[in-house]
């Protein structure tokens, strides 16, 4: 509808992409660009018959698809992933004007999604079987790997790109077909890479594009059609928990990337100015919006004030904007109560005893900005610990020892992503070991990339995604036994 002054407007679509084609539905909502509130796009809401054509689809789609070489499905990746990068302006351009980020993160973001397709491209060609030697000499046990078969996703705003990318890469090298529900916030980066699907020859019912407004009823559907065999989200852990209870009714495979509440450790032996150039970038990446965003950094005592003066210069600046316009480095946030939220926590945290070091309040005309802030004096009880915070929001905690140290990041209902900062070897060990999360970055503020399996433990849910392990999550495990040899 609008002049998004993209190169291709062809990658601008708004309908539902069900087996190769574009599926108008009865009525439409609107797609806002968060920094401006401006409607950007409208899109058609799928109807609940249409969602469940995309079920049909992927399954008849199973049959020639599953039966593909290896080869064959990766030459068509290739050419998807081949296609993204050659359309990353245009794909980055979309995701900004959505979602809000800055034009170079949203850039980083193509990049990242489509180095999924390239990576398990290759991967799929490497799904080994086994042979166990049998327990009895005229018979010889043999193990197969096969596709699992329709897998469903549901996936957040805040990676409208990477988060579709991952799953569906995973999935389709394996020789699963895959039906997307992308956020109603941000469709227009899926429907995009559905278009390029088709260009890249992924035939058609491979890949899907569910856009419907309400997602609950699509939840229902995705996590209990019996031509599903496997449901995968990313998301909260409230939503998670009910998506996984409805999976269960079919016994459906199940993977959950839920939320975070990263832990941040700077040891007085670390290195001061890698350690604060690790936390802004892993604490106000994508406006602090990143399940693996650090959410409470402890810094050990001795070296408090010096991190301290040294974090705070750097936060100061981080120039909050358009996304769009040049040396932005924290777009808007997805709402106005998303922001709001950030502002409770910081008014809660202060009654609490927790100071305001830096920033505290909303920013620009349509209260979707928020400041870069860091709270200072804050504990691991205090609601802005115990919370994910989802915002451009640090915790400082002070501590003492290692043990201390360890036990209060551990202290929290979730298990994806913590941070640390050491450079003694045998601390890095310990600490490594003893941190009760998924993924530990050490000496390392971003830790996300395609041959690296992401993925939580606790209420930050389970499978892997990316690496040789995000491809298990896609293929079921046959054991053959030929006896009478
Ligand atoms: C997420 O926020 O869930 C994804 C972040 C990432 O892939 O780094």
């Amino acid at each position: 509808m609008n002049d998004l002054n993209l190169q291709d407007n062809a990658l601008l679509k708004e309908a539902s992409f069900i087996n190769g084609e574009w599926v108008k539905g009865n009525d439409t909502f609107e797609v806002r660009n968060p920094a401006t509130n401006d409607v950007i796009a409208q899109i058609y809401n799928a109807s609940l018959s249409q969602a469940e054509d995309s079920l049909d689809v992927a399954k008849e789609a199973l049959r020639d698809w599953s039966a593909m070489s290896a080869n064959e499905r990766a030459y068509i990746l290739r050419r998807w992933f081949s296609l993204m990068l050659e359309h990353q302006d245009d794909l980055a351009r979309l995701l900004t004007l959505e979602q809000g980020k800055p034009l170079s993160e949203a850039k980083g973001e193509i990049a990242y999604g489509a180095s999924y397709l390239e990576w398990f491209a290759e991967e799929g060609k490497r799904v080994y079987g086994d042979t166990i030697p049998a327990p009895s000499s005229d018979k010889r046990i043999i193990v197969i790997k096969q596709p699992v078969g329709v897998v469903t996703s549901i996936t957040p705003w805040n990676f409208p790109n990477a988060m579709i990318a991952r799953k569906a890469a995973a999935a389709l090298a394996a020789g699963c077909t895959f039906v997307s529900r992308p956020s109603e916030l941000t469709p227009l980066s899926a429907l995009a890479m559905a278009e390029l699907a088709g260009r890249a020859g992924i035939p058609a019912g491979v890949f899907n594009v569910v856009t419907r407004k309400n997602p609950q009823e699509i939840g229902e559907l995705f996590t209990q059609h019996p031509k599903v065999a496997k449901f995968t989200f990313t998301g909260s852990t409230a939503v998670g928990k009910k998506l996984i209870a409805q999976c269960a009714s079919g016994v459906k495979k199940v993977s959950m990337e839920l939320g975070g509440n990263a832990p941040f450790i700077v040891f007085e032996d670390a290195d001061i100015d890698a350690a604060v150039k690790g936390a802004v970038i892993s604490k106000y990446r994508n406006a602090g919006q990143t399940c693996v965003c650090t959410n409470r950094i402890f810094v050990q005592r001795s070296v408090l004030d010096a991190f301290n003066t040294k974090y705070q210069n750097a936060v100061k600046q981080l120039t909050v904007g358009n996304g769009l316009d040049e040396n932005v480095v924290i777009g808007p946030m997805i709402s106005q109560s998303a922001a709001q939220k950030v502002a409770e926590l910081i008014q809660r945290s202060v009654a609490e005893g927790a100071v305001i070091e830096l920033g505290g309040n909303t920013s620009g005309e349509n209260g979707n900005f928020f400041e870069p802030t860091i709270l200072s004096n804050v504990t691991n009880n205090m609601a802005v610990a115990k919370n994910e915070i989802f915002g451009p929001l640090s915790a400082i905690i002070a501590f003492d020892t290692e043990e201390e140290a360890i036990y209060m990041a551990n202290d929290t209902e979730y298990g994806l992503a913590a941070y640390f900062y050491s450079r003694d070897i045998g601390r890095v060990w310990r600490v490594s070991e003893k941190l009760a999360f998924g993924m530990v970055g050490i000496n390392e503020g971003i830790i996300s990339n395609a041959a690296a399996p992401f993925g939580g433990i606790k209420a930050s849910g389970y499978g892997r995604e990316g690496s040789k392990y995000g491809l298990d999550d896609y293929l079921e495990t046959k054991y053959l036994c030929m006896g009478g040899i």
